[in-house]
């Protein structure tokens, strides 16, 4: 979920509107503003997206201070009733929520029995508390405070009073929530991106702090009332690069920065020499490890499990890595000198937080490597390294994935100090045939309609490096064409998998490997004998006659870099072709901010 706010003297509506806009990435099942006037509270919300929210705001209604919220959907279905913002009984207080309430009903049951609530959320029971703390006597700050005290779990929360048309009061603890400040104005949001067309200067808010927010100032405590001064800091993102400029998708224009994004990056982690490093700290601090956990989800994991490779065969040092989700509730034995490495696009994926603030209970270092300078999880590590990739808007993550597997490589190379393979020039040449794939864009237009045309499901294939590539690739269609697909090493296929090979089932094969290019030539051999209709990517060097696609020659370990893009690729055409929305696909949202 994402929230904004806005006090300051201007129409609140529209900047709210376009701020939502901005976090729609982060959800999208329903949406709602609350702004408030000499006339009170007025609360527009709407099943789906910030469109459909235009289509019900009053635009007669003219307000100065307002809140609003894009929902991804944890308790209680997407609908109009579920759809912040959710106001008390009394219709005095009006909030926003992005988090999870956990002992919501516990709360409930303790202190509202005799107050009828009208949603499935934890977030009403929040609104509600406050205002059965204020029907105690207390002041809005002290129901405020009072409430959050009893909260557990995680929220970042905006709340308006009807009885006080001066202040927005905020609250954030395990979600994300920035202050903007302007002249006249202040506003909140989930992130600056929301914000970046009114303001560029932020202020962090920390756990368990609260804010009390007026149009020309600010005061920010801890939640005994202890105040707080912090700093504003300039957000370095260009306006520029969150828009979508002539493209039809942001999907598309991030997969043909691709290539500028590696070459950026190796300039990025150049040292005065023009060789690869990174920073004598955390390079020290990989050293000093015995083994390297590194944690992450989705697209990051599956780049996670490429940047084993390049740890274990160019730095010679041990990693695992482990799914965020699984590995907080189910930790493994750990090695006597663990450095934990946590991989995230958005630096915010509260699965991957929850590992972060465990193991860092337990005495252990961490490096975060994220897209989002000032994100969670790179404020909270010990040591941070950006991707440098700019910002990613698609839900679906490309050139993010591309920018993790090139800052991994450098990574390991400058902890190896090994000068066997010319890392920059390789990265150069990996930049140049990522190109020449985008630039045969079209092409993979023909093979979506004759493989993916009409079918329910996909397979995709490979071994070794290709083996992980394949899972990227079978998420990715998954997630934007909603084919139901599989990755899976080739030569473990026939152990069951292959029971779902049916006439005409695509099986989309990757052959870079040249140590196992013949292995899985045989696994196709298997699946076409059972009726499969393959789709052979192979690169050159490797290809034989009848390959669909034969991609530019990269370093070994740099094939995941080109073998990645035509699936990109193949997943975008098929779901354009299916008509699905490419950047907002259903059910998804980009930064995950609830476990
Ligand atoms: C969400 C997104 C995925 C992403 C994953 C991890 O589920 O939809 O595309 O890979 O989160 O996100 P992160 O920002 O931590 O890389």
């Amino acid at each position: 979920c994402g929230i904004v706010g806005y006090i300051g003297e201007l129409d609140a509506k529209e900047i709210l509107l376009q701020g939502l806009e901005k976090l729609e990435y982060r959800g999208y099942d329903s949406a709602g503003i609350a702004v408030r006037n000499a006339d009170g509270v007025h609360v527009f919300k709407e099943k789906g997206r910030i469109a459909d929210l235009r289509g019900v705001v009053d635009t007669a209604v003219v307000a100065s201070t307002g809140i609003g919220h894009t929902r991804w959907a944890t308790h209680g279905v997407p609908n109009f009733k579920n759809a912040h913002p959710h106001a008390s009984n009394s219709q005095r207080f009006t909030i926003v929520h992005n988090g999870v309430i956990e002992n919501y009903h516990h709360l409930q049951e303790e202190f509202l029995t005799d107050v009828p609530v009208k949603s499935d959320t934890d977030t009403e029971i929040i609104v509600q508390l406050v205002e059965y703390f204020s029907h105690e006597g207390m002041t809005t700050e002290e129901a405020f405070c009072t409430t959050l005290s009893k909260l557990e779990g995680s929220y970042a929360i905006a709340l308006l009073d009807a009885n006080d048309a001066d202040v927005i009061y905020v609250a954030k603890k395990n979600s994300p929530l920035l202050l903007g400040v302007g002249k006249g104005f202040n506003v909140i949001a989930s992130d600056a991106m929301a914000m970046l067309s009114v303001t560029d200067h932020f202020i962090e808010l920390h756990d368990k702090e609260i804010v009390l927010l007026h149009a020309k100032s600010l005061q920010i405590k801890k939640l005994d009332g202890t105040r707080v001064t912090r700093a504003p800091y300039k957000a370095e993102i260009d306006l520029s690069d969150i828009e979508k400029g002539t493209y039809p998708h942001y999907m598309l224009k991030e997969m043909d920065e691709q290539p500028a994004v590696v070459r950026r990056i190796t300039q990025k982690y150049e040292d005065a020499c023009g060789e690869l490093t990174i920073d004598a700290t955390v390079m020290n601090a990989i050293k000093a490890a015995d083994r390297l956990y590194i944690i992450a989800a989705g697209t990051s994991y599956h780049a996670s499990l490429i940047g084993k490779q390049y740890f274990e065969k160019i730095a010679g040092i041990p990693v695992e890595v482990h799914i965020s989700s699984e590995f907080g509730y189910n930790m493994p034995l750990l090695s006597k000198n663990p450095l934990f490495i946590f991989i995230s696009q958005s630096g915010e994926t509260a699965d991957s937080r929850q590992v972060l603030v465990k193991i860092k209970e337990l005495g252990y270092k961490a490096l975060t490597i994220t897209n989002v300078q000032g994100s969670t999880l790179s404020r909270e590590a010990h040591y941070t390294l950006l991707l440098h990739a700019g910002p990613e808007i698609a839900v679906a993550s490309t050139k993010a994935y591309i920018a993790q597997v090139t800052v991994l490589a450098i990574v390991a190379y400058a902890v190896a100090g090994t000068q066997d393979i010319d890392l920059k020039k390789e990265l150069g040449i990996a930049a140049n045939a990522i190109q020449t794939i985008i630039d045969h864009k079209e092409d993979f237009q023909k093979v979506v309609e004759d493989f993916l045309a009409t079918t329910r499901n996909a397979f995709f294939i490979g071994r070794g490096m290709d083996y992980f590539v394949s899972m990227e690739g079978a998420l990715k269609l998954k997630e934007i064409s909603y084919i139901q697909a599989e990755g899976f090493a080739g030569g473990e296929l026939k152990h069951g998998t292959i029971a779902l090979i049916e006439d005409g089932t695509p099986v989309i094969a990757l052959v870079t490997q040249k140590e196992v290019s013949l292995n899985i030539r045989g696994n196709v051999k298997e699946v076409v004998a059972r009726g499969a209709y393959p789709c052979i990517i192979s690169m050159e060097g490797m290809e034989e006659a009848g390959d669909t696609v034969v991609i530019p020659q990269v370093h070994p370990l740099l094939t995941p870099l080109a073998s990645v893009v035509p699936t990109q690729l193949i997943s975008y055409y098929a779901a354009l072709y299916r008509g699905c929305d490419v950047d907002k696909p259903r059910n998804l949202a980009k930064s995950v901010t609830v476990e």
